[in-house]
């Protein structure tokens, strides 16, 4: 049985981590998996608890910008961007220095990736421990990102020592990511923070990154793996009015299907099984990650039906997630 920690507990968590065990973090996007990321047999954990590819490198999460430089070289541009959005959801990939972390850490890259979460107990951990600590998210790989301490407890009770509960996080999909060691400066994986913030400080970002052809290879390892896939097919209905075309599909295949939509489309068809996005993007990129594990919870449900979103730069972040937890399908109307 894991642990669920408390604020007055992060000294007992810490103590945790410093002994080599593996603790799970809130953040304000997704629940991270926590170990030092000094001591290469803890970081061996979150691999096999996560059962998580071991090319695939490991964000490292820091409690403050100062943490970064035992490790990397902080350049002009990575200070700037650190002293405009740090803490918060921005995750900077910076050349290493060499010896300080171990190629389990980085997936034997020169980089490393650094993030400094907006939530406070997990800072306040990070620094009671006083060593930086590894951060995917703390779910099985392939499986959605968790955005409460339950979900973390579904995915790896018995494999952790505890979780840190700080309730539902508040973005719900994972930091966006920025490239530093190339120019320009390239987004590898879309958040809520995008080219729209980013460019007037740093001037133009390269947002191609993120969208791979089929046999080229990822920027970041992470992009080439199946990710948040739920039991049932997701099909992307991609505007509003095409969901009625779609429900009567859905219908015709003969699969029990679901819905993923805002109230304003649930509203239309009360006796199909749904999860609500709520009303907008804001709150469909919270709750997107929730919805597909409540499917899971359904697995009378093979076919869900979810609701696209355009335009806002979390919009795209949204995107991204649940194109991937479709494999690509688009309801084609
Ligand atoms: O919001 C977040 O970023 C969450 C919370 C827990 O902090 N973390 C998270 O980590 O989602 P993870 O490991 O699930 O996703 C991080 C992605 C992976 O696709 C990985 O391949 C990529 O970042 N990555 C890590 N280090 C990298 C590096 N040095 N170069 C390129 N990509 C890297
Ligand atoms: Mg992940």
């Amino acid at each position: 049985m894991s642990k669920r920690y408390h604020e007055s507990d992060i000294p007992e968590a810490a103590a945790a981590l410093k002994r080599g065990e593996l603790v799970a973090f809130p953040t304000e996007t997704v629940y991270g998996l926590g170990a030092d990321a000094t001591n290469v047999t803890a970081v061996g954990k979150v691999y096999a608890a996560k059962g998580r590819p071991s090319d695939n490198p490991l964000i490292v999460t820091v409690a403050d910008a100062e943490m970064v430089g035992q490790y990397a070289t902080i350049t002009p541009l990575a200070a700037k961007l650190m002293q405009a959005f740090w803490p918060g959801p921005l995750t900077i990939i910076l050349n290493i220095l060499p010896g300080r972390l171990s190629m389990k850490v980085t997936g034997g890259l020169q980089t490393a990736a650094f993030r400094n979460p907006d939530n406070a107990l997990t800072r306040k951990l990070i620094a009671t421990a006083g060593v930086p600590i590894v951060g995917p998210s703390a779910n099985t790989s392939g499986k959605p990102s968790p955005t409460t301490a339950d979900h973390v407890l579904h995915d790896l009770d018995g494999k952790i020592a505890g979780v840190l509960d700080d309730g539902p996080t508040q973005v719900g999909v994972e930091s966006a990511i920025i490239d530093l060691t190339v120019t320009p400066p390239a987004i590898l994986w879309p958040g809520a923070i995008g080219p729209d913030e980013l460019e007037p400080l740093i001037g133009h970002v390269d947002t191609a990154a993120h969208h791979v052809g089929q046999n080229e290879a990822p920027k970041a390892p992470g992009m080439k793996y199946k990710h948040y896939a739920p039991a049932a097919q997701v099909v992307v209905v991609d505007d509003p009015a095409q969901f009625s075309a779609a429900v009567a599909w859905a219908k015709q295949t003969g699969q029990v299907f679901g819905l993923l939509a805002t109230d304003a489309i649930l509203a239309q068809y009360p006796t199909i099984p749904s999860y609500s996005l709520g009303k907008d993007v804001q709150s469909a990129a919270h709750a997107l990650f929730a919805g597909l594990r409540w499917f899971d919870l359904h697995p009378d449900v093979t076919l869900v039906l979810a609701q696209a979103f355009s335009k806002t730069e979390l919009s795209a972040a949204y995107m991204n997630r649940l194109l991937k937890s479709a494999g690509d399908m688009h309801f084609q109307g």
